[in-house]
């Protein structure tokens, strides 16, 4: 059988994302043994230490690996912030918000409305994601560079007591809320939660929807795709060589002249 599928993130998003959930799970548990006393009291002083590093290196690609998503795709940093994170809501969008907690415990119950190409909530949600993130990254440097970006105290920039306690609450309440909306995220983007059963594939897998799952979470964005055939592929089961609907298109176009 063959089915229609719209390519949703590109590698370098993919890369980006994959690069963020590693470093975080690699930073949360280094940051057990960073921040909680009873955690290195119990492990010990060498493990403790060893952790330590181990937090500051993960935070490495953890801040670089967006960054150079960031400027190597500028037009792509931009869609994100200001078509997605901050677009305006419309009436759909506000109707979904106002239903998508009844929708999250009975799903085949709640009518949605069609959305665009990113749902309203999970705009707002990605949003904090995104700057909680920042937050952290900003208070973690402050941190690190205070002690030393190198063993043995070398290469350090002492700041002062009052900025030292901004970078300690601005790193720990951002991670609370990182942490909040993360779970979200990842129980939501994980696709443990029905409707969005296999949704981790457009992250983790090859960035592409079927055209059925596009229609029922972004009906606008599907609609726009399909018309337009931009980033629409046929594929067939076994076939590893998809027709890729605009290139048919262009060429049927070009054949005419
Ligand atoms: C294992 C953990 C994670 C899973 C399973 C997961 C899953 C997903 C999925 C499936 C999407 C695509 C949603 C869509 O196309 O509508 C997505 C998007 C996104 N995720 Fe995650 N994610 C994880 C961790 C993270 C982390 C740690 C961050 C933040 C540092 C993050 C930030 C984002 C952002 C900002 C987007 C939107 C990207 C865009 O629209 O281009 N995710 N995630």
């Amino acid at each position: 059988m063959v089915e229609k599928y719209i390519k949703r993130h590109s590698f370098l998003a993919r890369f980006t994302h994959g690069t963020a959930a590693v470093c975080c799970v690699i930073l949360v548990i280094s940051g057990i043994f960073v921040f909680i006393p009873a955690a290195n009291n119990w492990a010990g002083p060498e493990f403790t230490i060893a952790m330590r590093w181990v937090h500051r290196i993960a935070a490495i690609p953890f801040i670089l690996v967006p960054l150079y998503a960031f400027f190597f795709s500028l037009k792509g940093a931009k869609h994100l912030f200001f078509h997605n994170i901050f677009g305006k809501w419309d009436k759909d969008d506000y109707e979904f918000a106002a239903k998508f907690l009844p929708y999250l415990f009975a799903p085949s119950k709640v009518h949605m409305p069609p959305q665009r190409e990113v749902k309203s909530m999970q705009r707002v949600a990605d949003g904090i994601l995104l700057f909680a993130g920042i937050f952290i990254a900003l208070s973690g440097i402050v941190l690190w560079l205070n002690t030393g970006l190198l063993p043995g105290g070398k290469w350090a920039v002492h700041f002062s007591n009052e900025t030292m306690l901004v970078a300690k609450i601005v790193h720990d309440i951002s991670f609370l809320v990182f942490i909040v909306f993360g779970l979200g995220h990842v129980y939501l983007g994980g696709g443990i939660f029905q409707p969005y059963r296999g949704t981790a594939r457009l992250m983790f897998g090859d960035g592409k929807v079927s055209e059925a799952d596009a229609a029922y979470h972004w009906g606008y964005w599907a609609n726009v795709k399909i018309a337009t055939g931009e980033g629409v592929s046929e594929e067939q089961k076994g076939n590893n060589d998809p027709v890729l609907i605009k290139e048919a298109i262009d060429g049927v176009k070009a054949n005419k002249r």
